[in-house]
């Protein structure tokens, strides 16, 4: 859906510098027929197996991006009480939402089983007893996943791994059993399903598949106890492709699941985020000036970290590209930020067509922990997000001003 039509960027049928000039820079942009299409595919790739896709909001939560995976058929995956505001604002039934995260409070806990959510995926024994004493204060019975800590090794960056043994998320293998007997000793809990999430852009099949074998022998292991589960979720994580990665599609994924499913009466549940919005978005920039210093040159836009935060947290890499390009000469340039600290960068030492003042950027791949992520550093007001479909667009979340910066102090 982002195209460069002689040497000029489009983002489906309407060119990027059109919307630029209208809206200004920095910029996110998304493709929502791009969203609709990495949805259908995940769907369908599933297809032969009774499935929820349950959108992680935390990769992009605009409300008009959840509305739009929820009108598709998608229930979401929360992590906080703001996130489950989000989730209903946006529509989602919330007998397809499922709630995640360490840290639970008992007001979330409140919140989310007045609406009567999927389930809570329990991530440690105290927060299952708390919830159990949340829900009978209640009068209700909270519907529960234990989120298994497989202690597996995801193959992807530390700061995004979260399924080992040193990771705080989950219950450990080891006392798996233990939690679904406590869980059913507790009259205010119902037992559901079973849930991991063992890290993000993984980028290939196999640690799904060892998941997935891993949760089906805790689902016969646990039925051998009279225990049953209804719901087996494999977490979120499929890669996507910045650089040169090459990870598996759903259909890879979904042809790998097909011999361990066979014969099993379960729902399957995904909570992807990057893969369904990543690479719906593109950040756009204006080149404020340009210098040399040493052997370094300098290419300084109008975005910063406090927009794309991603390669400042985890050296990641985007893709930058000219939206109209001049077919000027390339060389090997670090595209910078204003904000003060040497970490705000998108590219370091990258092979660039040499942009002039005023000329703009695309940072490719940023609809997923793009915006998400961004926040006021440096008393930044937050960028414009516009969402096109076709030769329409339209303004989805306002350019902040300088008075949201303070709206809230004293
Ligand atoms: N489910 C749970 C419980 C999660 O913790 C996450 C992501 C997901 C689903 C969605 O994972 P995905 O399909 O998007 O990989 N800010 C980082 C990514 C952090 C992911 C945290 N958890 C980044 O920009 O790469």
């Amino acid at each position: 859906m982002f195209k460069t039509i002689k040497n000029s960027l489009y983002v489906e049928g309407v060119k990027v510098e059109e919307i630029a000039e209208k809206f200004g820079t920095p910029l996110y942009l998304y493709s929502q027929t791009q969203m609709i299409e990495n949805f259908k595919k995940f769907d369908l790739a599933f297809s032969f197996f009774p499935h929820l896709i349950c959108y992680a909001l935390k990769a992009n939560s605009n409300l008009t991006i959840a509305k739009t995976l929820r009108q598709e058929g998608a229930g979401s995956d929360i992590v906080s009480g703001g996130e489950l505001y989000r989730a209903l604002l946006a529509g989602f039934n919330p007998k397809k939402i499922v709630f995640s995260g360490v840290g639970k409070t008992k007001d979330e806990m409140r919140a989310a089983l007045k609406k009567n959510i999927l389930a809570f995926n329990v991530e440690s024994l105290e927060e299952l007893k708390v919830l159990n004493s949340v829900a009978k204060a209640m009068g209700k019975k909270a519907p529960i996943a234990i989120r298994v800590n497989p202690d597996v090794d995801a193959g992807t960056h530390r700061h995004i791994t979260t399924g080992k043994a040193e990771n705080k998320f989950g219950i450990h293998k080891k006392f798996i059993f233990e939690a679904y007997k406590t869980a059913q000793s507790l009259k205010n809990i119902s037992i559901q399903g079973i849930q991991a999430h063992i890290g993000s852009q993984i980028t290939s099949t196999a640690p799904f598949v060892t998941l997935l074998k891993t949760l089906l022998n805790y689902v016969d292991e646990l039925a051998k106890a009279g225990i049953k589960i209804s719901h087996l979720d494999v977490g979120g994580g499929l890669g996507i492709c910045y650089d040169n990665e090459n990870p598996p599609s759903p259909q890879e994924l979904s042809k790998a699941f097909i011999p361990h499913l066979k014969g099993r009466n379960l729902t399957l549940l995904f909570e992807p985020g990057r893969f369904l919005v990543g690479n719906t978005g593109i950040l756009v920039t204006k080149v404020l000036y340009r210098k040399k210093s040493g052997t370094k040159t300098f290419i300084i836009v109008d975005a910063a970290m406090n927009d794309l935060a991603r390669p400042a947290l985890y050296d990641a890499y985007h893709e930058i590209v000219p939206v109209a390009s001049k077919n000027g000469t390339k060389k090997k340039v670090d595209v910078v930020g204003p904000i003060c600290e040497s970490g705000d960068y998108f590219a370091r030492n990258r092979t660039l067509e040499i942009p002039e003042q005023n000329d703009l950027l695309a940072i490719k791949n940023t609809g997923a922990y793009g915006f998400a992520m961004s926040s006021q550093y440096n008393s930044r007001p937050r960028s414009a997000e516009v969402l096109v479909k076709g030769k329409k667009y339209s303004v989805i979340r306002r350019r902040e001003n300088f008075l949201d910066l303070v709206c809230h102090e004293q």
